[in-house]
């Protein structure tokens, strides 16, 4: 396929990289980062080279700025000297008015977040297919390349305003990185419990993937079973107890989400009696 325009890449981190590697067949790809972006470009493959931010601003079609969220500013600030037509940004909390000055200075900007977790780069060429991008742009030709790269993706786009980005990119971390943590808590119990880490890991597997399927394919009210779900104070008190002490973070966590649960409790019908019952454990009155 022959490649009729240029895109750029600033940042060859895990986003960058992968990114650079998928929509390399479509895209004549230059990349420019603060280190060397050689084993970038090897990873990427041809005909993709490293460039120097001035070159890349002024042969690009649409720059790609995937650096660290607090790096967006001044990379938006270089970018400014020489403004390219097109520059979309991949932080899911930043908007347009984040690229500041590029928009004063005539530059389409937007938001081009991937909805997916990238830990490294080859997991991001193997994850970003099919994901959904939020997209948040100022003037239609930011949009539409937006689109266009979430279709080179096999992807999906969802508009989101740039005043409830904030919100948008705080269920993605409910989503992805609080998931993390809610492995991480249930293992480090489960070793306490006396299982070994990979005995914890292969046992909680099943259970966390079995409830992330019913929590998508039912209600959450449905979905939810459990000692909150039914009621039963007396097992949340000796987990409360069992956390005593040495689990002072786990416990905090496990009375705030179990504060969460409630609500979805009571909607599958728990008695207001037990609902008290709970409410007081929570609170710290046992
Ligand atoms: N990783 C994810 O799961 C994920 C998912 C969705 C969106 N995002 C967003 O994508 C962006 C990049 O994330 P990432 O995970 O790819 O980060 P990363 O792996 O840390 O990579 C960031 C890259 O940017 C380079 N860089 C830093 N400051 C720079 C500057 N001033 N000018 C040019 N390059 C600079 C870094 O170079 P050095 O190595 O030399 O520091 C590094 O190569 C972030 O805005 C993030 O919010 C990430």
């Amino acid at each position: 396929m022959a490649r009729t325009a240029t895109l750029g890449i600033v940042g060859a981190g895990s986003v960058g990289q992968a990114l650079g590697r998928l929509l390399a067949p479509k895209f004549m790809i230059l990349v420019a980062s603060r280190g060397r972006p050689d084993e970038a470009v090897e990873f990427i493959g041809p005909p993709a080279r490293a460039a120097t931010l001035e070159e890349l601003a002024n042969r690009s079609d649409c720059v790609v700025v995937a650096v660290p969220d607090r790096a967006v500013p001044s990379v938006a600030g270089q970018l400014a000297k020489r403004p390219p037509r097109v520059v979309v940004q991949t932080c899911g909390a930043l908007g347009p008015s984040d690229l500041s000055p590029l928009p004063e200075r005539g530059t389409a900007c937007a938001t081009f977040h991937p909805l997916q977790t990238v830990p490294d780069a080859r997991s991001g060429v193997q994850l970003l297919p099919g994901s959904t991008f939020g997209v948040c742009g100022r003037g239609e030709e930011a949009l539409s390349w937006c689109r266009s790269l979430a279709q080179s993706l096999g992807g999906t786009t969802l508009s989101v305003s740039e005043d409830r980005l904030p919100l948008y990119h705080a269920a993605a971390v409910f989503a992805s990185n609080f998931a993390v943590g809610l492995v991480a808590a249930a293992t480090c119990l489960m070793e306490s419990a006396g299982a070994s880490r990979a005995e914890a890991r292969r046992a909680l597997r099943p259970l966390m993937e079995a409830s992330m399927e019913n929590a998508f394919t039912m209600s959450s009210v449905q979905a939810l079973t459990g000692p909150i779900a039914r009621g039963d104070a007396g097992t949340v008190r000796r987990h409360l107890d069992a956390m005593d002490g040495s689990f002072g973070t786990e416990q905090a966590l496990y009375r705030q989400l179990a504060r969460y649960l409630l609500p979805l409790a009571i909607r599958r019908g728990l008695e207001p009696e037990a609902v008290a019952a709970l409410q007081a454990l929570l609170d710290g009155e046992h």
